[in-house]
């Protein structure tokens, strides 16, 4: 035990992740047929030559397979927003490796891809892994967002490459920079460098899913987090019976997070982006729905209730996503605007945009216009989590609420509201066991593919919903979850986000129960994620994955 450690800390780092037992043995993969992209076939075979098609692997057990005869050196990089695992996926190819040689050695480049470039790394040794087994946060080597996408990018990186001999890069990230795993994968191999890149699907959002990857790691602990104090709030609330609590969910696009959210939580009202944009909702007429179920708790006597907004929400209303498309063409086509003063950038905007767009750029307060017009990360995806949606719509509740009070048609009402934003506070959390055990796998599960040659795949595990040991280990070829969209004015490759599908048994749990949790008091309050004791409650996996496994409950 050391005395810089919490005692939580030193008790997780003794944890085993649990390992399915295909992971256990000496395997050897199996091919599955050729594969395609989800879309858009013909450009992203031209865009991936050489790695485009390749087969699906599935490890089987195999006692004749012999263990490489010389070691090899692997390196990693962490790439985007923290979630929690990211050291057990480090934990577990670090373990992989050592296990097919214990001459191997890893090395992890600093700060995210950027460590790459600019020659940054150390090699992990396993004093460092004893030190971050089952821990959260990516403080082992730290995280970035620098897109690898230029070639010079990838002849720098070969260079360190080649210096410490590393013939595997492990990539993890989520659809973005396994879209630039893809696409450093392509380059290496086409250009015989003899690198093989793997990926490893990471992000809080559980966007990165599709038929083969079931969650992208972090999203069960961080909608557990969540969760708990979304419970924590409600239980104050319910005490209190004085205030709105308006809170807002990290989650950049999806709404995932948020709908996980509701179902562990029952919150008197959540929005789900995807059905706004699907109904073509303005965020006026969400502020009216909010307002109708004040208006009947009100009624009941109860002036206090929960209301859950997913981060992505402004993206999705149809008219702002209008306006957010014209404005990135924009930036595209003025990259100047950046350099312009405040005051000087708002004109131009102003007289760039359209017409309908001006109109709904002027309706908008003018921070949050700032925000939309100018404010992008390194991917060029609008800053979502900077933008005070749940401020912007408690606000507009309470204008609808006093139209409604000076047209005679309700009394007026005690509306007090409070705000909260949870995101960061679950992005570094100690991994569930859920999440421990996964990422682990997956990081075992890319020793083997590295072990097998393979490059341009995605370490995956499936049957989730099944007990760790009887999970199947797997490995997905990029180029399969790839279609075009437009990004920054041109048509780009890039991996398919996953949304919330309005068709799936997560959502259509939660329709089937919304109105009466938006009356009723259902309040659900899920406590702490728990490391110690009873399997159901330890091992507990989300209802999202749950329900889209096993349909209902
Ligand atoms: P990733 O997609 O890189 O995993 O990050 C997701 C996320 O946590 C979003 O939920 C959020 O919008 C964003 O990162 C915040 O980014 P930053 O850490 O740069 O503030």
């Amino acid at each position: 035990m050391t005395d810089n450690k919490s005692l939580m800390e030193n008790m997780r780092l003794t944890y085993r992740p649990k390992l399915p037992v295909t992971l256990r043995c000496p395997v050897r993969a199996v091919e599955g047929e050729p594969t395609q992209s989800v879309a858009d076939q013909d450009a992203i075979k031209e865009l991936f030559p050489t790695t485009y098609g390749m087969p699906q692997l599935t490890f089987e057990r195999d006692d004749s397979a012999m263990p490489p005869e010389k070691p090899f050196n692997v390196g990693v990089i962490l790439s985007g927003g923290q979630a929690p695992g990211g050291h057990n996926v480090i934990c577990g190819l670090y373990d992989g490796i050592k296990a097919l040689n214990k001459y191997c050695r890893l090395f992890g480049f600093l700060g995210g891809p950027n460590g790459l470039v600019k020659h940054r790394y150390i090699e992990i040794t396993g004093d460092m892994i004893e030190e971050y087994r089952n821990t959260g946060g990516f403080d082992i080597i730290g995280s970035g967002r620098t897109k690898l996408e230029k070639p010079e990018q990838f002849e720098a990186g070969l260079q360190i490459l080649r210096e410490l001999k590393i013939t595997a890069l492990v990539i993890i990230g989520g659809d973005d920079s396994n879209t630039n795993a893809a696409i450093l994968a392509e380059y290496y191999k086409a250009h015989d460098s003899g690198v093989q890149v793997i990926g490893v699907p990471k992000t809080i959002d559980g966007d990165l899913k599709n038929e083969h990857i079931e969650i992208s790691f972090g999203f069960d602990t961080a909608t557990k987090v969540y969760s708990e104090l979304i419970g924590n709030v409600a239980r104050d609330c319910n005490s209190a019976k004085k205030y709105w609590h308006f809170m807002k969910l990290m989650g950049r696009s999806a709404s995932h997070i948020a709908l996980e959210c509701a179902l562990q939580t029952r919150p008197n009202y959540c929005i789900i982006s995807e059905e706004v944009e699907a109904l073509e909702k303005t965020l006026h007429d969400i502020a009216e729905e909010i307002a109708t179920i004040v208006v009947k708790r009100h009624d009941m006597g109860m002036d206090y209730g929960t209301v859950l907004v997913p981060e992505g929400i402004v993206e999705f209303v149809p008219t702002m996503k209008k306006l957010i498309a014209e404005l990135n063409e924009m930036l595209t086509k003025f990259p100047e605007i950046s350099r312009l003063r405040e005051m000087e950038q708002n004109n131009f905007v102003r007289e760039h945009l359209s017409e309908e767009n001006r109109v709904v750029y002027d309706s908008l307060p003018e921070e949050v216009a700032r925000q939309l017009a100018l404010d992008r990360d390194e991917h060029g995806n609008v800053m979502v989590s900077q933008i005070e949606s749940e401020r912007l719509l408690s606000s507009m509740v309470a204008h609808v609420l006093d139209m409604r009070a000076q047209a005679g048609e309700i009394e007026p009402i005690k509306f007090k509201t409070q705000h909260h934003f949870f995101g960061y506070e679950g992005r570094a959390s100690f991994p569930s066991n859920f999440d421990a055990d996964y990422c682990y796998s997956l990081g075992y599960n890319a020793s083997h593919l590295i072990f097998v040659g393979a490059t341009g795949y995605m370490s995956a595990i499936t049957h989730l919903g099944r007990k760790a040991q009887d999970w199947v280990a797997c490995g997905v070829p990029i180029t399969m979850m790839m279609n075009m969209e437009r990004r920054s004015g041109k048509d780009k490759p890039v991996i398919r986000k996953a949304l919330v599908d309005l068709e799936g048994a997560p959502f259509k749990h939660f329709v089937e129960n919304r109105d009466k949790w938006a009356l009723e008091t259902c309040y659900i309050y899920p406590g702490p994620i728990q490391f110690f004791g009873p399997e159901e409650l330890v091992d507990k996996i989300s209802y999202t994955l749950f329900f889209e496994q096993f349909g209902k409950e």
